[in-house]
């Protein structure tokens, strides 16, 4: 019944982007049919980038969360940016109002802003450098070793690119709420169980289980390490949507979710990323709404950093 639902509402998506002119991207945390239907899936760098190349579509659909349909819009300013679902946001972007950040900044005039994506369109305009975890090690090394550096918000992926480049950057308090959940112990004891299992783990969990990685990478990079590795089985420690990529890419191979601390269930899902559905989906591409809408001086002040992340990327 309801594959049946879900095969009629990728007919009509399949069909109104045609009408619409429109492309649909889709980062590797949305629900498995999402990623099927889109256009072109990634991590965040991967989407930014692929949003910055885009030529011929008039409507781009930004199946992800919000701060991925801003950064969409600031890139395209000339098109029309739609999301599924507008309510999508970030407890990481969350964890950082624009303007406790901005009196964090000035408190530190001598510092360098490194910002991830992660953010809103006021922590970006306030930032000298954007980052994503596929990119974060290589633009800060970009910086002379003794630079002095403000890295937000993300606690954990500032003090792991800390900890692997050997600089001391200021880190700004904020983590996401689904990497945070996940646990060393519990970890542990699936190594147990699965004796040789590479555990994959994203830069946004606690320096614990960045610890006990065998990979540590963005979802684009744990992607490829899987895909690459001569290895069946794997523990994968960041959102469960990574695993419906995996599976396709490799399909022999075992991919098993890392539990969260607090809950018996096998998986860690982010409740914002799985606010889009195919309904959602269909629904803004027969309106034509939501649109993103940005403020147009934060999005002119918020590309210098975008551009200057694209440009230290390639
Ligand atoms: P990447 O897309 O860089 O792997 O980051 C994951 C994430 O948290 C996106 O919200
Ligand atoms: Fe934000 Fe975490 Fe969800 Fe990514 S997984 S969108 S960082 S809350």
């Amino acid at each position: 019944m309801t594959d049946s639902k879900d095969e009629a509402l990728k007919e009509e998506i399949l069909r109104l982007k045609k009408e619409k002119g429109a492309i649909i991207l889709a980062h590797y945390y949305q629900q498995g049919p999402i990623q099927d239907i889109a256009d072109y899936i990634g991590d965040s760098l991967a989407l930014a980038q692929k949003a910055a190349a885009i030529k011929d579509a008039e409507v781009i659909v930004m199946c992800g969360v919000h701060f991925m349909g801003e950064t969409v819009k600031v890139l395209c300013p000339g098109k029309k940016v739609l999301m599924p679902d507008l309510e999508a946001g970030c407890s990481l972007a969350d964890s950082c109002p624009a303007d406790a950040f901005e009196t964090f900044v000035k408190a530190h005039p001598d510092h360098t802003v490194i910002s991830y994506v992660n953010t809103s369109l006021g922590v970006k305009a306030l930032s000298d450098v954007l980052v994503t975890s596929g990119n974060a090690r290589k633009i800060v090394e970009s910086f002379p070793a003794d630079a002095k550096l403000i890295f937000g918000p993300d606690r954990n992926l500032g003090g792991y690119i800390n900890s692997v480049t050997g600089r001391d950057m200021l880190l700004w308090d904020g983590a996401c709420h689904v990497h945070e959940r996940f646990s060393a112990e519990r970890i542990a004891r699936l190594k147990e169980e699965h004796p040789g299992a590479p555990v994959l783990v994203h830069p946004e969990c606690k320096r614990a289980v960045v610890l006990m990685a065998d990979k540590v990478g963005s979802t684009a990079a744990l992607l490829e390490y899987a895909i690459n590795s001569p290895e069946q089985k794997f523990i994968v420690a960041t959102e469960s949507g990574i695993l419906h990529e995996m599976q396709k890419k490799c399909p022999g191979k075992t991919f098993i979710a890392a539990p969260p601390t607090d809950s018996t269930c096998g998986c860690n899902d982010c409740s914002f990323m799985k606010l889009n559905t195919l309904e959602k989906l269909r629904n803004c591409l027969r309106d034509g709404k939501p649109e993103v809408i940005v403020d147009p001086e934060l999005a002119r002040k918020a590309l210098v950093p975008i551009e200057r992340m694209l440009e230290l990327s390639k």
